[in-house]
This record gives structure tokens, sequence and C-alpha cells, in this order.
């Protein structure tokens, strides 16, 4: 039995429906292994603005930093996508939340669901059993070096910048990560053009020597690219730094098909905060079929990283399996051989994983 205290911030848009289908599955864990969770909920986003007059208040973030774990939704408004001038948006909330809860790695699960190969652009022979995990670097490089223009104009420029504290911090995690899976680290740099790629090649090749169980790979970054999509299941963990890793995950989420289906943490040294990889999806908010998937496996990611419970995440995975196995699918993951009567709404498989749940 363990006590631990969630924030749920649901945001904007299919983030309200998305994470209240998170939030039952977090419920449902802590009945069936006894844990007592207490929830707080808290506005970001659009929401926030128009209730608070500011994307992320001071006592939302306080709530945060004082909680155990943080499940987010999306944030962002159409109001706002046409309108550059506007002062307030809702991703100042979203990078507020990042920044003052020291998010330097962002975990990103690639795992191919083998009932969803067809749903892929990739070949299936080249995808099954693809199962990869990113580390993503979220607080350095040319996003937050020092940038401006120079020549009157003419010439711009954005400094990457990275100090061995700062790869020590993400690469010891990949690391670890790489013992509790199959061994093998991919560091995916620029060492051959870039002195901060020199730099964090050095310090994972001496971290190395910490873990002499552990396989590892130093790869340049564009060979990465290439590598993702022509043999993806030859990567276990990926670390990367921010740039390549924002470049190189987008690319990656082809290989499990759908958006709906993808989760993310970002951790630092104390709240971390659990999310789907998509946004607010005003496409389809209030029609009920966005897929909750991505926020069941935010749960998912939350329970085994936050919270060490390796199995009480597991069974969230297998729910999740065990339903797409019966062939239920949300209108996103559906192809030409779903059954009409199986593709459901987002309430709808929430539901059955709840059922899933107390039958496992
Ligand atoms: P999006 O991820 O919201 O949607 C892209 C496409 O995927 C849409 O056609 C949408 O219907 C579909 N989709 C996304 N999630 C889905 C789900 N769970 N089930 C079924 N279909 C799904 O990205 P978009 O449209 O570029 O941005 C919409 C808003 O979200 C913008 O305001 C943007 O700034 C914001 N955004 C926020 C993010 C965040 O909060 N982390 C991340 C990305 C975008
Ligand atoms: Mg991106």
């Amino acid at each position: 039995m363990a006590q631990k205290h969630i924030v749920i911030a649901p945001g904007d848009g299919i983030g309200q429906e998305v994470t209240a289908v998170g939030k039952k599955v977090v419920e449902k864990i802590a009945a069936k292994f006894g844990h007592e969770f207490t929830y707080d909920e808290v506005l970001i986003g659009h929401v926030s603005i128009e209730a608070t007059g500011s994307p992320l208040t001071d006592e939302a973030l306080e709530t945060m930093r004082n909680s155990d774990a943080v499940l987010f939704g999306a944030v962002g408004h159409p109001k706002y996508d046409n309108d550059p001038t506007a002062q307030m948006r809702p991703e100042q909330g979203l990078f507020r939340m990042r920044k003052e809860l020291g998010l330097y790695a962002n975990l990103r699960p690639i795992k191919l669901f083998d009932e969803l190969l067809g749903a892929s652009s990739i070949k299936p022979e080249v995808l099954k059993g693809a199962d990869i995990l990113f580390f993503r670097e979220l607080t350095g490089d040319v996003y937050f070096g020092e940038k401006g223009r120079k020549n009157n104009g003419d010439t711009a420029f954005d400094m990457a910048e990275y100090s061995r504290y700062e790869v020590e911090r993400i690469a010891r995690k990949a690391f670890d990560a790489a013992r509790t899976r199959r061994k093998k680290l991919c560091s995916a740099d620029k060492a051959n053009v870039m002195e901060t790629g020199r730099l964090w090649r050095e310090v994972v090749q001496k971290m190395s020597l910490d873990y002499p169980d552990i396989e590892v790979e130093h790869q340049y970054a564009d060979a990465t690219a290439m590598l993702l999509i022509k043999d993806p299941r030859r990567f276990d963990v990926i670390v990367t730094a921010n740039l390549f890793g924002d470049i190189l995950t987008d690319e990656a989420s082809q290989i499990a098909g759908s958006m709906g289906m993808l989760a993310s943490a970002s951790i630092g040294d104390g709240t971390g905060v659990y999310e789907p990889i998509h946004g607010s999806a005003h496409d389809i908010t209030g029609k009920g079929v966005a897929n909750p998937i991505a926020s069941i496996l935010s749960v998912a990611l939350l329970l085994d990283i936050s919270f060490g419970m390796k199995e009480e995440s597991e069974l969230v995975i297998k729910a999740v399996d065990n339903l797409l196995k019966a062939g239920y699918r949300t209108r996103d993951i559906a192809d030409s051989q779903t059954a009409a009567d199986k593709i459901l709404g987002t309430e709808a498989i929430g539901k059955l994983v709840l059922t899933t749940l107390d039958e496992l």
C-alpha cells in the first residue's frame, strides 16, 4: 500500500476528454492494489487564461510542485493559431511548467502493438517487435542558448550550449533505463562537426565505464534518422540532445501508427509530468472520438517511473493490449479489417479498459 498525491491537469480541447479516462484508470489501479491516491485538479492553457488571466497560475504550479506526479492532457486553442500578436498563449503554461519543475529529460517510448502493424506507413516486416525508448534532453541546446541577429538583421544565430553536468544527468538516466531493458544504448550526436557533440560523446564514453553490462553505440544523428526507418528493431534506448531529439522522436512516432497511441514522460529531480504527445485537437474536440490510449499509457509511465510500480504499470499496458487484441479500435487506428461495431468512442474505450483491468 502506498500513499501518493497526483495532480490532474487536463488543459484544453481533447486534453480534457482523454485525461478524464486516464484519471479513471489511475483510480482503478489504486482500488485494485489497495493504494491510497489523492488528487488535485488544476487549470493550464487556454482554460486557465479564460478563468484566471494566466496560462498557469503560481498557485497551480505550487500544487504541482508539491505533488508526487502530474497527469497532463494538452494545451492549445484555435483562437491563438492565427494571431501571432497574442500577448498570452496557452503554450506559455506548458513551458512554464517544464521550466519551473526542472524537467530536463523527456522520455518517449515507441512501441508498436502487434495488432496495429497495419496502421503504420512502414512495412510490417520491418516494424514487428520494434520497441524503443527515447531520452531527449529538454532544457539545453540551441533552444536556450544565446540567440539574436547581427549585420543589420541579415544574419541570425542560435548558440548550442551544453555543460558536462547537463549531459551527465540525462546520460545517467538513459544508462539506468537500458539496464532494465535489453541493455543497449545508442547515443546520437554530431561529434564529427559540433563541439557540444564532442563533449556529449566524451561524457557518454566515460560513463559507460560505470555500466560494463550495457552495450553502447555512438551514432551520428543523421545516421540514426536513417536507421530508425530502415531497421527500427536495432534500437533499445536512444539518448540525444534537445534539437536532435525533437526531430528524431517525431520521426519515430510514425513507427507506432497514430498520435493517439503515444505517451511521454518529462522528468527532472522533482515532480514528473506525464502526457500524450498529441495536442488539443480542436478538429475533433467534443465529438467523443479522441483516442484515450495515449493518456492511458501516460498513466502506465507515471506508475512505473514516478511511483516505481512496475506491476501496476504493466497491467495497464496489458489491458490496452487485450482490448486491441479483441479488435476494439478508436477511429484513428481502425482500418478496413475493423468491424463497424468495434469502432468505439473515447468513453467506451475507457470503460473497456476498466473492465479489462477488473478481469486481469
Ligand atoms: P494535434 O496533436 O492536436 O492533432 C493533430 C491531428 O491528430 C489532428 O487531426 C487530430 O484530430 C489528430 N489527433 C490528435 N490526437 C488524437 C487522438 N488522441 N485521437 C484521435 N486523433 C487525434 O496537433 P495540431 O492539430 O497541430 O494542434 C492543435 C493544438 O494543440 C494547437 O493549438 C497546438 O498548439 C496544440 N498542441 C499542444 C501540444 C501539447 O499540449 N503538448 C502538442 C502539440 C500541439
Ligand atoms: Mg516536435
